[in-house]
């Protein structure tokens, strides 16, 4: 299993790069990886497992954290309605977006950066995202809230973009106008 050993920090070169396709139907290899990522996500989030392992709660985590630059995500959060989004998924990419934007009034976190950095990311309030299970299968999401910030935080792993990148280095907490603020 994955732990926070695992992880590489910020100024890591892999971060910086843009990741590449995972060639599809996936080898069990990359299956295994994939598989990983959401295990360590789901642990993070149980409080005795992130006790016992050290584990910082994440509710996402992109391949090119664990110093794999193949285009692979997890994610393990809960939307407005507390419906579940569990998803592992090669290739993800986002197909259609809002113009509207919406962003994070606590900011946003990695677990690739040790620090908190405090200011507003500008995100897609809406996104429909394609990508392939485990198995290949294609899946096809349309996400709002909390859920549609988390996949573009992860996305956005995969192609070298850290959250802090769209921070507004002047004034980190400057009202995004007409943006939909998320508060959770
Ligand atoms: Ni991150």
């Amino acid at each position: 299993m994955l732990t926070m050993d695992d992880i590489i920090r910020d100024g890591h070169p892999t971060l910086r790069k843009k990741a590449e396709e995972v060639v599809l139907p996936p080898s069990e290899e990359d299956k295994k990886i994939l598989t990983s990522l959401l295990e360590y996500v789901i642990n993070s989030q149980n409080n005795e497992m992130a006790e016992k392992y050290g584990l910082r709660p994440a509710i996402g985590l992109a391949a090119p954290q664990i110093n794999v630059s193949k285009r692979m995500i997890a994610v393990h959060v809960t939307g407005d309605k507390d419906e579940l989004y569990s998803y592992a998924l090669f290739n993800p990419k986002i197909i259609s977006h809002s113009v509207e934007k919406a962003y994070l009034k606590s900011g946003e976190g990695c677990l690739s950066v040790d620090e908190s950095i405090p200011g507003y990311v500008p995100r897609h309030a809406r996104v429909t995202v394609k990508g392939f299970n485990v198995n290949g299968d294609v899946v096809k999401l349309r996400l709002r809230g909390l859920p549609a910030i988390c996949f573009q935080h992860e996305i956005d792993h995969l192609n070298g973009i850290m959250f802090y990148d769209y921070i507004d280095k002047q004034n980190p907490l400057k009202p995004i106008e007409g943006a939909i603020e998320i508060d959770r």
